[in-house]
């Protein structure tokens, strides 16, 4: 996969490219500290261990990950061949003051890219300690599957105990398949929040704020938006479930915008991560499924009963 091989890549924060000499004093500040490297195959190393690691990287496989723009480098990466099985795994490991900020699936994402698009790999892995919640979510948010748990494979060597280990892959007919064009859709409804949506309006309270059936509506509002340009003739969609916390107040008046995202599709049924803002404030967050149905066909057996 040689020929195939580039030395830089690039997300939109994010620039991969070959670990320099210089990256050095970066590079040791996770290498070489306990906590960042808990869950590592490898480390805490010592100066020594990073300088020859550094020293016989290899460019295209193996990644400094470094901030757009200041250059500040944060972490490191790669996909490691197996030629014979036309396949590669990743690694990654980020500062720790880096974490928690999407980077981790914006590389990982990037990896898999690379890995199916320039070097033709038929599949990818990634194995992780089954306690590194942030591994496993970068590869689940990356599009993989969790294959395998294998039960006391992995010494971790900060803790000295043997721990459970997962596999996650994902193919390239996995990453090539026509994507559903509901995955991740986002459509958004705005109103101003009037007289006749307040809880003492709709009865659902006694002020004259904003209420939570309104606020609940409005979300199903923008899931339906969602699903709008996606339904078949004749196709319509119901709500079956809604779990959404009100979770500040605003008045009439208040321009009010829920947000609805596809977040799992399984078969007709259709998940929403939904949440409602004024112009300033978020007011409330949930879930929210929908199922598409026939409309004919939905009301013939509701009248019939
Ligand atoms: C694994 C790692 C690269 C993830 O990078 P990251 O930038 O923190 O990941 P993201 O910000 O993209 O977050 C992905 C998810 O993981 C979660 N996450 C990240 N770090 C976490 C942690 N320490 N504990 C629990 N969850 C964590 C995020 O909250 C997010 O969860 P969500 O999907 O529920 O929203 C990073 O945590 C790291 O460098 N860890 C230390 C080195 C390591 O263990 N490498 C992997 C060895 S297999």
């Amino acid at each position: 996969m040689d020929g195939s091989r580039k030395t830089t890549l690039e997300t939109a924060r994010l620039a991969l490219r070959a670990p320099a000499p210089d990256d050095y004093m970066a590079f040791q500040s996770w290498c070489g500290d306990p906590e960042n490297t808990r869950y590592m195959a490898w480390g805490p190393n010592t100066e020594e261990q990073t300088k020859e690691w550094m020293a016989q990287s290899k460019p295209g496989l193996d990644f400094a990950v470094a901030l757009k723009g200041a250059g500040t480098v944060i972490g490191s990466c790669g996909i490691y061949p197996d030629d014979a099985n036309h396949a590669g795994t990743l690694g990654w490991i980020l500062h720790k003051d880096y974490q928690r900020r999407g980077y981790g699936t914006e590389l990982g994402g990037e990896l898999i890219r690379y890995g199916f698009e320039d070097l033709k790999l038929a599949r990818i892995q990634a194995p992780c300690a089954a306690v590194n919640r942030g591994s496993y979510r970068v590869a689940e948010r990356c599009g993989m599957r969790r294959e395998a748990l294998r039960r006391k494979a992995f010494w971790a060597r900060v803790d000295k105990e043997w721990i459970d280990e997962l596999w996650y892959a994902i193919l390239a007919e996995d990453y090539f398949a026509p994507r559903d064009p509901l995955a991740g859709k986002t459509a958004s409804v705005s109103v101003i929040a009037a007289e006749a949506d307040t809880a003492k309006a709709r009865g659902s309270g006694s002020l004259d704020v904003y209420s939570t059936p309104a606020m609940l509506a409005l979300m199903e509002r923008a899931a339906c938006e969602c699903l709008a340009d996606t339904l078949a003739p004749g196709q319509t969609s119901v709500g079956i479930a809604i779990a959404a916390e009100h979770t500040a107040a605003c008045l009439p008046g208040a321009p009010v915008t829920a947000t609805a995202e596809v977040t799992r599709i399984s078969g007709r049924r259709v998940e929403f991560a939904v949440s409602a803002e004024t112009a300033e404030y978020a007011i409330g967050k949930g879930t929210h499924t929908r199922v598409i149905v026939d409309g004919e066909g939905f009301m013939a057996k509701v009248n019939g009963r």
